[in-house]
């Protein structure tokens, strides 16, 4: 627990360790919907209703957040590490092909069976190493019962145990 050095390998060691939701992230540029799976998702203010996102700039869905300024979080079901693993995976094209969706208001993809989805115009983009920090203002958002899909030490968990 002393050890002061940061690697990348001592780095994601220690990350491991947080858990956190998983969402996938939508969005649309010139006409072609594109999608990742992120789990660095947070609330960030209620009023006005912002989140935020870091997205990889050399993931693919970078340019598509970034250009087009809108995107959609769709936070997973216990049931759904199939398109976690799906959309975590270097898929060149056909993406959404068998993934039931349908477009919203801002054209990014709200898929079927997630618990919450919030579709977003970026209205701020900070870089910050190897990301960008996209900070959504929430133009829409819905949801409904179930429990979450987790991340946790690599692998995916059912979120929806409640111990308390
Ligand atoms: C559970 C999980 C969470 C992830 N969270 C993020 C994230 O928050 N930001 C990010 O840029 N990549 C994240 N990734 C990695 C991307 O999903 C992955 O690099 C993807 O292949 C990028 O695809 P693209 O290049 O087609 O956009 C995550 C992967 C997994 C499995």
């Amino acid at each position: 627990m002393s050890n002061t050095t940061v690697t990348p390998d001592s780095f994601k060691a220690a990350m491991r360790h947080f858990p956190t939701g998983v969402t996938v992230v939508t969005s649309v540029r010139e006409g072609q919907p594109r999608c990742v799976t992120v789990s660095s998702f947070a609330s960030v203010s209620i009023d006005p209703p912002l989140v935020l996102i870091c997205i990889n700039r050399e993931a693919r869905s970078y340019l598509y957040i970034s250009e087009s300024r809108i995107f959609c979080v769709n936070i997973l079901a216990g049931d759904q590490g199939q398109l976690a693993r799906r959309f975590a995976s270097k898929m060149r094209d056909n993406q959404f092909e068998g993934v039931a969706f349908e477009t919203g208001q801002t054209g990014a993809a709200i898929l079927s069976g997630c618990v919450a989805h919030l579709e977003c115009e970026v209205a701020e983009e900070h870089h910050a190493g190897t990301h960008s920090i996209f900070i959504g203002r929430v133009v829409s958002c819905a949801s409904r019962p179930g429990s979450p899909l987790g991340y946790y030490n690599g692998a995916f968990h059912d979120f929806g145990i409640r111990i308390d």
